[in-house]
């Protein structure tokens, strides 16, 4: 049965091989490994199968500029789920619990980079039509939640990702 639940300290070599398998480079692995090191690991949650992790997804602060310290966002990233293990719904899982943890967490919006057509069912919208923009002149897919009803009237600028981002762009 699946199970989805936070990360444990035991975790990092689970989630590590995940991300390894799910994307072409190293990249995203060492990027949460960054997160986590750095404490900006927000929300960090595994998906659980007879006892080996297959899916991983991780939340982290992002700011928004000019500065703006009345909301606190969280951006989606990185997600990944082992290939053999894909396209049965553990990935919409995996987000639909962060998401619920976030909004738990008090975290006043989420933004994630990614396919319109898979984050528009978890009522993702386009940030740019929110007044979002972002740092790498992404449009369609700058996609944007609230997770406090109106948390998001009135607020304007562009949204920045933490600083270990920048190791995906090398
Ligand atoms: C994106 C990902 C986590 C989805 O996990 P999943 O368990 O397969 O997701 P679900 O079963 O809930 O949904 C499958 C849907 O994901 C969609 N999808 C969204 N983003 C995708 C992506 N980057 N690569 C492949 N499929 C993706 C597929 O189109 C599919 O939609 P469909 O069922 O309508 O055809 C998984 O495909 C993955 O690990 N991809 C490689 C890593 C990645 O690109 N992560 C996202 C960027 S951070």
């Amino acid at each position: 049965m699946l199970h989805i639940r936070p990360e444990h300290a035991a975790d990092a070599a689970g989630i590590r091989d995940v991300h390894i398998a799910a994307f072409p480079t190293g990249a995203e692995a060492r990027l949460v490994d960054a997160l986590r090191s750095n404490r900006n690991a927000s929300v960090s949650l595994v998906a659980v199968l007879e006892e080996r992790i297959v899916g991983h997804v991780l939340f982290s602060p992002v700011s928004i500029e000019p500065k703006i310290s009345s909301v606190r966002g969280v951006g989606l990233a990185p997600v990944a789920v082992r290939p053999e293990y894909q396209r049965q719904g553990i990935g919409a899982h995996l987000i639909e619990q962060g998401i619920d943890h976030c909004r738990r967490a008090a975290f006043d919006f989420m933004v994630v980079l990614g396919q319109p057509r898979y984050y528009r069912r978890f009522s993702c919208r386009r940030a740019f039509s929110a007044g979002l923009t972002n740092e790498y002149g992404m449009d369609e897919a700058f996609m944007v939640l609230e997770l406090q009803p109106g948390s998001l009237r009135g607020i304007r600028g562009l949204v920045r990702y933490g600083a270990e981002f920048s190791m995906l762009e090398t």
